[in-house]
């Protein structure tokens, strides 16, 4: 039998709620499809960081080397200055464990949740794949005469031909054995930003000419929030840098039905990956059991898939969708006409 090791984040605010949901479910799906797990639970966050002054233990990544996957709720505490926990656990443990590519699926699982007219489960369903490791996020640049009316801000966006090529590849793969319609898009500014998006364009194509069953598209970042918006039948997989990645993905996650049911995963293809619900750690709501845990479920569905337990995340995916389409009134908190616990209860029952 299978068995894996698996690190536990439940993070901040609402994580806790939506991971125990997320468990729940895996522990159902082991079960029933005979593999074994252990979690280990880590306490990264804002209450440790506020108790101890310390973001991250200096163990903390080679500790997490030795698992299989990692499980993240949320990371964001309202009483902690914004920056200090998303760059020091968040981005700090999907650099240093080498996880550059930021997967995140996007499928409507019922027309009554899109807030876009006339659009069907069958017009949004699409992957975009993210850099994660360079871009504008790789931290170079600088301030100088700070406070000072001269201040100075320089904010560089780092694009290497080694991690733009490993990103694109894996996105062809990606399209290859997954997408639907074996389409790839990238995403982009080569209108504008000449240096960084001809290196994309001219490396999307190079690596294009070993996979001749991909159809290749191009759009401006810009021009694919509108397209998104008006015909997001269009896209089958997206590929893009860090920056609009994250930029897109946000949009992406309205319509396909909100934050409740976005999941995501930091993914090393080669090393330990890390697996999310993009919602962040909602405080309004945390603690009254209000939230909606879906996201966090798909986001453990996408562990499984990433570990090689792809019918029991496919069989996961199944009851959400199941879910979703028979049960809930609404995806937001507090208007599911569920519980958290409850809605993994049924996610439970329809496996
Ligand atoms: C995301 C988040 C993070 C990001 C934040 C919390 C640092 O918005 O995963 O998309 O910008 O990557
Ligand atoms: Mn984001």
């Amino acid at each position: 039998m299978n068995s894996y090791k698996i690190a536990t984040i439940p993070g901040d605010g609402t994580g806790p709620e939506v991971v125990r949901e997320g468990l729940k479910v895996m522990a159902a799906a082991a079960q029933k499809f005979g593999f074994k797990y252990e979690t280990i639970n880590f306490d990264f966050g804002g209450e440790r960081y506020l108790r101890t002054k310390e973001v991250l233990p200096a163990s903390a990544v080679s500790d997490l080397k030795a698992f299989d996957a990692i499980f993240l709720g949320a990371i964001g505490h309202p009483d902690v200055k914004p920056g200090i926990l998303e760059k020091g656990i968040l981005l700090k443990l999907r650099f240093d464990l080498n996880q550059y590519i930021n997967l995140r699926p996007v499928q409507l699982f019922d027309a009554r949740f899109c807030p876009l007219k006339n659009k069907t489960p069958d017009d949004i369903n699409f992957t975009v794949v993210r850099e994660n490791s360079e871009g504008l996020y790789a931290g170079a640049g600088g301030q100088l005469f700070k406070d000072s009316p001269n201040e100075v801000a320089i904010q560089e966006s780092i694009n290497t031909r080694f991690g733009v090529e490993r990103c694109v590849r894996y996105a062809y793969e990606y399209a290859r054995k997954y997408s639907r319609r074996k389409q790839l898009t990238l995403c982009g500014k080569t209108n504008v930003l000449t240096f960084a998006f001809d290196l994309w364009q001219r490396t999307f194509d190079q690596v294009g000419k070993e996979y001749p069953d991909i159809k290749t598209d191009y759009a401006h970042v810009d021009a694919i929030t509108m397209w998104m918006v008006k015909n997001p039948e269009w896209f089958d997989v997206i590929v893009t840098d860090n920056m609009f990645g994250d930029i897109i993905t946000d949009l992406a996650a309205m319509i396909q039905g909100g934050m409740g049911i976005a999941a995501g995963g930091n993914i090393n293809p080669d090393g330990v990956s890390m697996f999310e619900p993009i919602g962040g750690s909602a405080p309004k709501y945390t603690g009254k059991n209000i939230i909606n845990p879906l996201a966090a479920i798909g986001a453990g569905a996408l562990l499984l898939h990433e570990v090689g337990e792809t019918a029991a995340a496919t069989a996961i995916e199944k009851s959400i969708r199941e879910v979703v389409t028979t049960k809930l009134a609404d995806l937001a908190a507090g208007k599911m006409g569920f519980s958290t616990t409850e809605v993994g209860d049924l996610v439970v029952k329809h496996l």
